[in-house]
């Protein structure tokens, strides 16, 4: 199991100092954990038992683009992972599918894990197109990439509605767009995320549903991820 914490724009130099201390203290029994902390945290951070994500990646290489950190830049400070097409930055950020793409294209090249977000909104879901939102995010995201490189892929399916508001799908319907997923990927990881917690990571665990869980707002509080862990491992 993957749990990816993505602490998202949260807590200063100070209070990551805190938390990356006591992060190395969670007790782990084969779950692979991953810290995505603000990036300008990633320096700060190393372990040998946690891995390291970066929230973001330029859709350039190294180059003169102003504000952006490049793949490369990302792997020189020893991350593997990296999240891509976050729904935040989709909404907030204008980030297209094509940008994505590129995005991925630079990562692999670096050989850094792209964590592919993908997820329907509330209308989308209403409407019944999930398994269409879906498939065509993935699609177009690894436009142009070989069969190896899309296996590379971690998929993270994030229901928009879910993300923050406590409110997740049934397991019924997560193993349905999951398996749709599995379906034409067959061979890439796929996370859960969205108001993932305590009361509900047991039954996805279970029900063996998911390869793991991408996780936002309770990344913050690691007396909770620790239960989480256990419960998990269980
Ligand atoms: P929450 O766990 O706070 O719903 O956030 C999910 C998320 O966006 C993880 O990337």
């Amino acid at each position: 199991m993957i749990i990816a914490l993505n602490n998202k724009c949260h807590l200063t130099k100070e209070e990551f100092f805190l938390y990356q201390s006591n992060i190395k203290n969670l007790h782990l029994k084969g779950t692979k954990l991953v810290l995505i902390p603000s990036a300008l945290h990633i320096s700060s951070f190393s372990s040998s038992k946690i891995s390291l994500g970066s929230q973001n990646v330029s859709s350039h290489e190294m180059g003169p683009y102003t504000g952006e950190i490049s793949a490369k830049q990302l792997k020189s400070y020893h991350v593997d992972y990296c999240l891509v097409g976050h729904y935040e930055r989709r909404l907030m950020f204008s980030e297209t599918n094509r940008e994505i793409n590129r995005k991925i294209k630079n990562l692999i090249k670096e050989d850094i894990v792209p964590i592919l977000c993908i997820g329907e909104t509330k209308e989308e879901k209403e409407n019944h197109l999930t398994r269409d939102v879906l498939l065509k995010e993935i699609k177009e995201a690894v436009a142009e990439l070989s069969k190896e490189e899309v296996e590379k892929i971690i998929i993270a399916y994030e229901p928009i509605w879910s993300i923050g508001t406590g409110v997740i799908p049934s397991g019924e319907e997560i193993k349905r767009h999951i398996d749709c997923i599995k379906n034409v990927y067959p061979n890439n990881k796929v996370l859960y995320g969205g108001s993932v917690n305590l009361d509900n990571v047991e039954k996805l665990t279970l029900d063996n549903i998911v390869d793991g869980y991408l996780i936002g707002g309770l990344s913050l509080h690691l007396d909770k991820i620790q239960l989480l862990i256990d419960k998990i491992e269980k």
